[in-house]
């Protein structure tokens, strides 16, 4: 099987976790892709979407998918999205597509964090995949000086040759070279660095289930 297809066999498993009537918290990527065109053929049962980019918006709205914004939704059952890395405790490394503060912010509203995986993505230390951390773009270098402090190496993510701006104005540092054994610890230490708008370490609030694609299969781990 191609990376591709068991990215939709986690897209196809993820619908039954859907609830009808309601609204669904969408992620960012291209598993999330995957998950945004089964959506679309069930898009009579749901009620509607929230979108953690505007990449994942303009996807939903092209089905036809009723995306609310997220000052109009109290709660949802479940945040359906990709990660970078996972562990076999639910700790994820996102934001590899850029989106990790809207996703972090969909995430905490939903009650369920549904990951969906190819296998690759599991992990048993986080931080092979650079830990991506987005920032507001006049602290970049102060961020950066206390980054290293914390023992990795930083770097501004650029594309086209000018630095990657999110969807809310900001730059990406991308940490590399870490082995991240405590990633509660980590996600707290980065939080508390002023200047730091989200950090993609999801270790507090991790995933409830993981659905992971492998060639036997799909598997689901509950945390
Ligand atoms: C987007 O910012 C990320 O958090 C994605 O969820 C993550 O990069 C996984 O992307 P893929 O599904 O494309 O691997």
């Amino acid at each position: 099987m191609t990376q591709d297809e068991l990215k939709q066999a986690v897209a196809r498993e993820a619908i039954k976790y859907v609830v009808d009537g309601q609204i669904v918290g969408v992620g960012t990527g291209s598993t999330a892709n995957f998950f945004i065109d089964e959506l679309a053929k069930i898009k009579h049962r749901i009620k509607g979407a929230v979108a953690s980019s505007e990449a994942t918006a303009a996807r939903l709205r092209a089905h036809d998918i009723e995306v609310y914004d997220l000052n109009q939704v109290a709660t949802m059952p479940v945040y359906i999205d990709g990660a970078d890395e996972i562990t076999e405790q639910g700790a994820m490394i996102k934001g590899g597509g850029a989106a990790l503060t809207r996703e972090k912010i969909v995430a905490s509203v939903a009650e369920k964090f549904i990951c969906i995986a190819d296998g690759s993505k599991l992990v048993k230390v986080l931080g092979k995949f650079p830990l991506p951390i987005e920032v507001i773009p006049m602290a970049q270098a102060v961020v950066a000086r206390k980054l290293i402090k914390l023992g990795g190496e930083p770097r501004l993510r650029f594309k086209d040759g000018k630095p990657l701006i999110t969807d809310n104005g900001c730059v990406i540092i991308d940490m590399v070279d870490l082995k991240i054994t405590d990633p509660i610890e980590l996600e707290r230490q980065i939080n508390q660095i002023t200047g730091v708008v989200t950090v993609g370490l999801f270790a507090q609030q991790g995933a409830d289930v993981c659905l992971l694609g492998t060639p036997d299969g799909v598997k689901t781990l509950k945390f």
